[in-house]
């Protein structure tokens, strides 16, 4: 199907806004009700570079996303992509100025450039190279429980996810764990819905950070992923990097801890398996992964010439993103689908996108995860969700789908230290 006869329709476009960035499965539901063709949208909020009430394609179907990850005339480039944005959405012209340095990086560009900027990354990144990492991980997670022993409540997301996946970032790339608040605020205005001004102030204060700190990393001679690039790359590239590695490395995690947690609590039957059975652990992982997709929508791409899709026209010029989280629920590819289920491991789900932009840093997230729910299932025996679903608060962002914060307790008991 996907690729051959071509069929235009003329419809509204769906406007997609907070309702969609809680929980994008009943507009995925409703477009598979009505054939699960690409669907022109608008997307209500702006981030990063996209402006807000963008108009653009969604692809949602697992075939038809697996073939625009693969056909070379979907593209991305940030520079070619900037006037698209424009002539795409109703700030016209002055979505421009929401360009930035940070965003000339590999997940903004095509071969030869993207190959260019990748390889010298891919090593710090192997499945390997991860694995020597566990120890540490570990640490890093008893760490950050620490913080929270002896509490009766404490903030899932806040107290525990961000601080953790953070400081497993930091240690990673050789960013100075003491910088973590700042440089957290301004990945969220980045990352999240922020007028114009504080986008342009904080893009630009992430640029001064990230050059002072490549430069210094160039002339040490650390061993980590910053100074890899300060060494291998030039000035502007490396700083698109290293922000890619920042802005993509954290939240996403985090924010599959918060959701998986929450879909857990759905199913007390599969959270009473894992609590009493950690050996299911990376199965659970996996299905979060999965069921949850905290990666939503890819990030844009763009075509330059009409292209047919699941049979229909995607005219030249449009703005096309891709569902990951709507082809991991889709009932072609994978049975029962929205049934959360931490034995029934299907690694073939799209959550780490796929084709040369596929995720650099899925073994450290699926090690993250792993380690964090092992963490929490041994230190927490009891551990369940305070927050009512009806005062949950949702990032409002087409991309990353994270809770704001979730409480949950009992948190774990008191170290000997703390009861001293
Ligand atoms: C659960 C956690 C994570 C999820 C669900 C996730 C998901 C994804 C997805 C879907 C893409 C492809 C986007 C597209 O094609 O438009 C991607 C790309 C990327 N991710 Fe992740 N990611 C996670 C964690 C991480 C971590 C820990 C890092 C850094 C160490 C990272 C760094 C990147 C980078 C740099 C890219 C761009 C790769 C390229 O374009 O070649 N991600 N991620």
């Amino acid at each position: 199907m996907t690729g051959r006869n071509s069929e235009s329709e003329s419809v509204c476009p769906l406007s997609l806004g907070y309702d969609f960035y809680r929980d994008p499965q009943p507009v995925y539901r409703e477009i598979r009700g009505n054939g699960g063709k690409p669907t022109e949208i608008v997307l209500e909020t702006g981030m990063a570079y996209l402006p807000p009430n963008l108009k653009a394609w969604l692809v949602t179907s697992y075939e038809d996303v697996e073939f625009v990850l693969r056909d070379p005339r979907f593209r991305k480039s940030i520079n070619e992509a900037m006037p698209l944005f424009a002539a795409n959405s109703p700030a016209g012209a002055r979505a421009q100025g929401r360009s930035s340095l940070l965003y000339d990086n590999m997940a903004n560009n095509d071969p030869p450039t993207h190959t260019a900027l990748r390889k010298p990354l891919n090593g710090a990144f192997t499945s390997r190279a991860i694995t020597t990492k566990r120890r540490v991980v570990e640490e890093l997670a008893e760490a950050a429980l620490d913080a929270v022993a002896g509490t009766t409540d404490f903030d899932l997301v806040q107290d525990f996810a961000f601080p953790y996946s953070i400081s497993v970032i930091c240690d990673t790339l050789g960013v100075p764990a003491e910088d973590r608040r700042e440089f957290h605020s301004w990945v969220q205005t980045i990352t999240g819905e922020a007028t114009p001004e504080a986008l342009r102030r904080d893009a630009a204060k992430m640029v001064d950070y990230l050059s002072e700190l490549l430069r210094q990393k160039r002339s040490g001679g650390a061993e980590d992923v910053l100074s890899l690039l300060a060494r291998s790359l030039d000035e502007p590239q490396a700083v698109a990097q290293a922000y890619a590695l920042l802005a993509a490395g954290y939240e996403t995690t985090a924010n599959l801890i918060a959701t998986g947690m929450l879909t857990l609590e759905a199913s007390p039957e599969q959270k009473k398996r894992l609590w009493s059975d950690r050996s299911l652990v990376p199965g659970a992982v996996e299905e979060m992964l999965r069921h949850q997709s905290p990666f939503n929508l890819s990030l844009y791409r763009y075509v330059t010439e009409t292209a047919v899709v699941g049979g229909t026209e995607i005219p030249a010029g449009s703005i096309v993103f891709l569902a990951f989280a709507a082809a991991n629920r889709d009932e072609a590819r994978f049975v029962d689908p929205d049934t959360f289920a931490i034995d029934k491991v299907r690694r073939e789900h799209l959550a780490f996108g796929g084709g040369i932009h596929n995720c650099i840093g899925k073994h450290l997230a699926r090690l993250e995860a792993e380690v964090a729910f092992d963490a929490l299932i041994r230190r927490c025996p009891e551990l369940a969700v305070r927050t009512p679903a009806e005062s949950m608060r949702w990032k409002a962002s087409p991309t990353f789908r994270g809770l704001r914060s979730l409480l949950v307790g009992p948190g774990p008991a008191a170290t000997a230290e703390e009861e001293a």
